[in-house]
């Protein structure tokens, strides 16, 4: 009875030294961690004057991680040095749908409308390299940066992808964008002509020296992320056509969550959202064909 009494306090004793020992080593390394951490975060142009008009970045986004660790850091030390007061607005779809870049940058644009006074619609993997490329208020109309003498890829004419500026009255008039386009490409060009209707004019930069190679960084694999360019339903019919019915009154969604993160100190905010399809208008927002699998690596 007493030897069991003294052996079980025994193992008492033991067992609660080790959990205090345990949590004590337990609590070592984080400490390290936490003390090695560079404290203040890098607000370079936190405080932003009021006098200076506000650029919310809109980055319509899934599943590229890779890129947005590099566009980040690439976009604060270039808006720097133009002084310009910014933040990125990362906009992640989570849903099973195929991507429709239009109808996250109208969730981006009503997400921002009330603090920023103008937006870039800006592709993760397209980053500005020419100094010359100004992101300043577009009073006069939309300003497209990524101009097609100096995009990578698209030289049309009326191409506006990639890199647009817009203010926030501009894209309330134009109703923001068709919610249409499920799937890879046009939604540009259906925003071009919304833009056409209500009068607007798309101007470009007009100084620059450099050409599709060299004004900027374009990080964009094409083998790996393959482009969604699936048609199903009457998807090639109806998305040719101007869009009288949809835009930013009337996206459907729903936002799961804010984050506040940060990429290098840097801060940015992801907008987790989920868009909601109307299948009676659009059923190509998922295609009954799936993507081709992707074509397996050489061996070498
Ligand atoms: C290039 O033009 C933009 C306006 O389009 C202007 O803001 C910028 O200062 C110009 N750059 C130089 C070096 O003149
Ligand atoms: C920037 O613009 C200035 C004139 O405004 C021009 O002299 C210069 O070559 C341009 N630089 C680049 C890299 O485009
Ligand atoms: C993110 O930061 C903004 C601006 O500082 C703040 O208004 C918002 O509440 C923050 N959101 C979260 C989820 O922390
Ligand atoms: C879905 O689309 C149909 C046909 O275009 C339309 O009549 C209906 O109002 C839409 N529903 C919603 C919730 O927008």
């Amino acid at each position: 009875m007493g030897y069991k009494l003294s052996s079980s306090r025994c193992l008492g004793v033991c067992l609660g030294l080790t959990f205090i020992m345990g949590c004590y080593l337990a609590s070592l390394p984080i400490q390290n961690e936490r003390a090695a951490l560079p404290k203040p975060i890098k607000h370079i142009i936190s405080s932003f004057s009021p006098a200076k008009k506000r650029l919310a970045i809109i980055v319509p986004f899934r599943d590229r991680f890779d890129e947005l660790l590099e566009f980040v850091p690439h976009m604060y030390n270039f808006l720097n040095k133009q002084r310009i007061p910014f933040h990125i607005f990362v906009v992640q779809q989570k849903d099973n749908n195929r991507f429709n870049r239009a109808s996250l940058i109208n969730v981006g644009f009503l997400h921002t409308r009330n603090d920023y006074d103008y937006i870039a619609m800006h592709d993760v993997d397209l980053m500005p390299i020419n100094d010359n490329l100004s992101y300043k208020y577009p009073a006069s109309g939309p300003y497209h940066i990524s101009s097609p003498q100096t995009h990578p890829k698209y030289h049309y004419d009326t191409f506006i992808g990639g890199i647009l500026l817009i203010n926030k009255e501009h894209y309330e008039l134009v109703d923001g964008m068709s919610n249409n386009y499920w799937g890879w490409g046009l939604e540009d060009d259906e925003f071009y002509v919304r833009l056409k209707d209500a009068g607007l004019k798309v101007t470009r930069p007009t100084n620059i020296t450099t050409g599709p190679d060299n004004t900027f960084k374009h990080i964009h694999d094409k083998t790996y992320r393959r482009r969604d360019m699936r048609k199903c339903y009457n998807q090639r019919e109806v998305t040719r056509r101007r869009d009288r019915v949809t835009g930013l009154h009337n996206v459907l969604y729903k936002l799961w969550s804010t984050h506040n993160v940060t990429i290098d100190q840097l801060a940015i905010t992801v907008l987790n959202v989920e868009l909601l399809c109307n299948k009676t208008a659009t059923p190509w927002c998922q295609c009954p064909e799936p993507m081709k699998p992707k074509p397996s690596l050489k061996q070498t």
